[in-house]
């Protein structure tokens, strides 16, 4: 670089390259030596959903664009810290960030350039082509088997903390899916699907005591995967018999599922947040253990995981207990942790994350936050868990509608009150899935 050039920033994600980009580029080389913020994993992670191409290839490609001269690591979405690193004389971005929720972003950025006397030049937005868009259109078409396996993995490689929750049939697949809500400057949505035995089970009208078995459970899982691109974590109860639990994670790992929990009971299986007003037997560490050490053997891939779930606070076993297997469990094979308990106070569960983070050998920990509701992601991700699952809200959310429409009609012997006070308008129903016209 010339003393008499001037020096040029510009940042983007560059996920997937489209004309917009080239645009840009080609503006911001007209103005001087350009150098471009390739945003990290991390950072893309951070506002909306997780990179196609990993830092290491996208830096790659950027390199080689004409007119690039150096390519850098912008860590967050925020251009703050790499403007204060470089102090560009300019700083080039498309105008679209003048509305909408990069507002913020730009006048922070504004502030710092000012500083040193920088300017921003907004070249006119592309329209027409966004990776956004590209990124739908690529949805729609779906997702392979081995593409969301591996998701998952992926995700816990650059996000400190997911978002799951769960769904028990298509229609609740697809709430998970598209539910967005902007914030903070990005977009905020749930990371992967929770395949909760609870919900499953009661939306069959049955108890959840593993009656409704893995074969059926596959159904509900294939009818999820076909309307969904997300990570699939599902529940697998106490896994069954040792020699029936490899071929089920073998099955679910060609279906395409990234992740099993099973829980460390044995015996008739009852929902763990019954605790101990019902007979439920632990396991024994040896025998549950064999089982994890199985089923990872079954496995063809290396992505697939299995999480072991400690229930030793929901049988009021003890805090060392529960550390005594979650180190077992690891030992074993276990991918991760999922730590449980029903105490409205959520004491314990931070206290055994506490104990969690001094582990020498640590693997993902995992919690269901239904009875300790009040705790946020943000406290979570502190504690330092790095998946959240919220394990029943859809169908506890709906259920309510569905007995007050049901009296409505009952009450009034007609359903005009109903279809006004809880209903949904059949045109929304008709539209609310693509292709129904
Ligand atoms: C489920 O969602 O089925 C679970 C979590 O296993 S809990 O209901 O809290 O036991
Ligand atoms: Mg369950």
């Amino acid at each position: 670089m010339s003393k008499a050039e001037k020096k040029v920033y510009v940042g983007m994600a560059a996920d997937i390259i489209h004309e917009g980009h080239i645009n840009i580029i080609a503006e911001a080389r007209k103005l001087g030596y350009l150098i471009v913020g390739v945003l990290t994993d991390e950072a893309i992670a951070s506002y909306k959903r997780i990179p196609f191409t990993p830092y290491k290839h996208r830096k790659a490609i950027v390199e080689n664009l004409k007119g690039v001269e150096e390519v850098v690591p912008q860590e967050t979405l925020d251009y703050v810290p790499n403007l204060q690193k470089i102090k560009p004389d300019i700083l080039v971005h498309g105008d679209d960030w003048k509305t909408g929720i990069q507002k913020k972003t730009r006048q922070r950025a504004i502030d710092a350039l000012n500083k040193w006397n920088g300017k921003l030049v907004e070249p006119k937005y592309t329209e027409g082509v966004s990776s956004t868009q590209l990124i739908e259109a690529l949805k729609e078409r779906g997702i392979t088997p081995d593409m969301r396996l591996k998701s998952l993995r992926l995700m816990l490689s650059v996000k400190p903390v997911l978002r799951v929750m769960e769904a028990h049939n298509g229609i609740t697949g697809l709430i998970v899916e598209k539910t967005k809500v902007h914030k903070d400057g990005g977009i905020r949505e749930f990371d992967a699907l929770w395949l909760s035995s609870l919900t499953v089970s009661t939306s069959k009208g049955k108890p959840d005591t593993e009656v409704v078995d893995f074969y059926s459970r596959f159904q509900t899982i294939e009818e999820i995967l076909e309307v969904t691109t997300k990570p699939i974590i599902v529940d697998g109860d106490t896994g069954g018999e040792i020699e029936h639990f490899q071929f089920n994670v073998r099955t679910m790992e060609r279906l395409g599922v990234s992740a099993v929990i099973i829980e460390d009971k044995i015996g008739l299986k009852r929902n763990s947040l019954f605790g101990t007003d019902v007979v439920q037997e632990q396991d024994s560490i040896e025998h549950f253990s064999e089982k994890i050490h199985t089923g990872k053997n079954a496995l063809v891939t290396n992505d697939f995981m299995i999480f072991a779930r400690i229930e030793s606070l929901i049988l009021n076993n003890g805090m060392d207990d529960a550390l005594k297997r979650a180190k077992a469990y690891i030992s074993a094979g276990a991918d991760g942790i999922m730590i449980h308990s029903k105490k409205k106070d959520g004491q314990e569960i931070i206290d055994f994350c506490k104990n969690f983070k001094k582990f020498e050998k640590r693997v993902p920990l995992v919690v269901v936050p239904s009875t300790f509701s009040h705790l946020t992601i943000d406290d979570f991700e502190k504690l330092g868990v790095q998946i959240v699952i919220y394990g029943n809200h859809l169908i506890r959310s709906a259920y309510p509608s569905m007995v007050q429409t049901a009296e409505s009609i009952l009450k009034y012997d007609r359903c005009l009150e109903a279809s006004d006070e809880y209903c949904m308008s059949i045109k929304d129903v008709l539209t609310l899935i693509p292709g129904n016209k």
